[in-house]
């Protein structure tokens, strides 16, 4: 439905009244009740800082350097404060971005453009993902012509297979990637050993630390046993990591760090072929609000060693509960995660139903629908923030009843299951043909996320993933017209 421009301004009380109305059925990521999406600390100094900071920053621009002094400051010191963490040696460097996927974008720019230099602009560059590695890659490929190949992970540790890496290694390859941890299980790839490869073969790698840059540094320095993954191994290039996850800033915050300067050149953009300013961007976007930069600063300054070292800790405790409480209910754990992620499974309850069940009793717990074809199970995946430690006892006791309920609640309805089963047996082609139909029936429409995604988790994990990834590309265009 079409909401046209008000032909006069409405004032400022019936706005907010509005938006009010509008958010009632949001979730609300300050409570510590979801285990995605958000990282909660409880800590509400922290919070009222990074507000006010942002609040009187985000009316300047980082379009332009020579405009305000304090970005370009702020934004060197932000990059040296995570190097400091890293491992990063004199000649290292990096840049502020907007998240993971900019980061990630921004290294794999690097990479293709060192490997264009050594190699020439004749063949289109590889990049190797492990299996569990983020999406955000393949869409960086897709973004800049590239190749992704993708290396098998052992199903049982769910760490890359390193063997696997070494043979699929070629002349186009211009980055492999290992993740610490990835995001599905939690588990560290051994970047020590893709380091070995990498420095033999003389290719780029490049560690995804976005969701465990500001987490494992610090469970390490508790006596967690965790494997090398950042600058102090030589084949390590650039790393991404991620302030608006465990670095507790605002949303539209990362970092992509390199070894050397050398090496960031190819991210760096500038235009000048026009009679305007000279355009001189180390980020994908141009004009953006310094609200997150400024934000993640006070927050570095704020925490410090110690402060995320407190943060380290109480995950580390809610982990350890959580894991306990888990295996009491019978869940399995997927893998062995050393971060701050867990990942866990059931053949006993549909754990979509499980999830819509503890919904309503007010957490958020994330489905990951698995994939018959990529032979993943389906499973809960638990993002753990330091309030969790403190949230853990009645969160478990929430999930025992839900998953009683769970277990009560027949199979599946008769109409889905056979629902399923025609879709199951149709050919592509007539799916892509039979989706406003089926759309309709699971619930999607403008404006309108279907409720209940147990029919849409279940042919996630039953097709191959190219006819998924058409079907979703019509879900949210549907979903997001007005
Ligand atoms: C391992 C990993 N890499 C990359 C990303 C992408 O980050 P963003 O969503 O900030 O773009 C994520 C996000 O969860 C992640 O967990």
């Amino acid at each position: 439905m079409w909401v046209r421009l008000p032909e006069n301004g409405y004032d400022k009380d019936s706005i907010l009244k509005e938006l009010e109305e509008v958010t009632k059925e949001d979730l609300n990521p300050l409570t510590g009740r979801m285990f995605g999406h958000s990282y909660e600390t409880g800590d509400n100094i922290l919070r009222e800082l990074s507000m006010k900071v942002y609040e009187a920053f985000m009316h300047k621009t980082m379009l332009d350097f020579t405009v305000y002094p304090s970005l370009v400051k702020l934004e060197n010191e932000i990059v040296s404060m995570v190097l400091s963490i890293m491992h990063g040696e004199e000649n290292s460097t990096g840049s502020f971005t907007y998240g993971g996927t900019e980061s990630i974008m921004l290294a794999t720019k690097a990479a293709r453009e060192y490997f264009r230099k050594r190699k020439g602009e004749g063949v289109i560059p590889e990049l190797i993902l492990p299996m569990t590695g983020h999406p955000s890659f393949v869409k960086a490929a897709e973004y800049l012509n590239m190749k992704v190949k993708f290396a098998p992970v052992d199903y049982k540790t769910l760490k890359i297979d390193v063997d696997k890496v070494n043979e699929l290694i070629n002349d186009r390859t211009a980055m492999i990637v290992g993740s610490a941890p990835n995001y599905p299980f939690g588990t560290v790839d051994d970047i020590a050993a893709l380091s070995d490869i990498a420095v033999d073969k003389k290719v780029w790698l490049h560690t995804d630390s976005c969701i465990g840059g500001f987490v494992l540094p610090f469970f390490k320095m508790l006596g967690e046993k965790i494997p090398d993954f950042d600058f102090k191994l030589p084949g390590v290039y650039s790393i991404s990591a991620d302030l608006h996850k465990y670095g507790y800033a605002p949303k539209g915050a990362s970092v992509v760090l390199y070894r050397s300067k050398e090496l960031k050149l190819g991210q760096i953009f500038v235009g000048t072929r026009w009679p305007g300013y000279p355009l001189v961007n180390t980020a994908v976007l141009s004009t953006r609000s310094a609200g997150s930069l400024a934000a993640s600063w006070a927050i570095l300054k704020y925490l410090g060693v110690k402060g995320y070292k407190d943060m380290a800790s109480r995950i580390l405790s809610a982990k350890r509960k959580t894991i306990l409480g888990l295996k009491e209910m019978r869940f399995q754990i997927l893998g062995e995660p050393e971060s701050s992620l867990v990942a866990f499974t059931s053949d006993e309850v549909n754990l979509s139903k499980l999830s819509s069940i503890i919904g309503k009793k007010g957490w958020y717990i994330q489905v990951q629908p698995g994939s018959d074809y990529l032979k993943f199970p389906s499973s809960i995946h638990l993002t753990l923030s330091p309030v969790h430690d403190e949230l853990a006892k009645d969160f478990l006791a929430d999930l025992k009843e839900a998953l009683e309920e769970a277990k009560k609640m027949e199979e599946s309805d008769q109409l889905k299951a056979n629902i399923l089963r025609m879709i199951r047996d149709m050919e592509p082609n007539k799916i892509i043909e039979e989706l406003p139909r089926l759309l309709e029936y699971v619930g999607v429409s403008s404006e309108k996320v279907p409720k209940d995604l147990e029919l849409v988790d279940e042919l996630i994990k039953s097709l191959a993933p190219d006819l998924v990834e058409a079907m979703l590309k019509h879900v949210i265009n549907e979903i997001l017209s007005p």
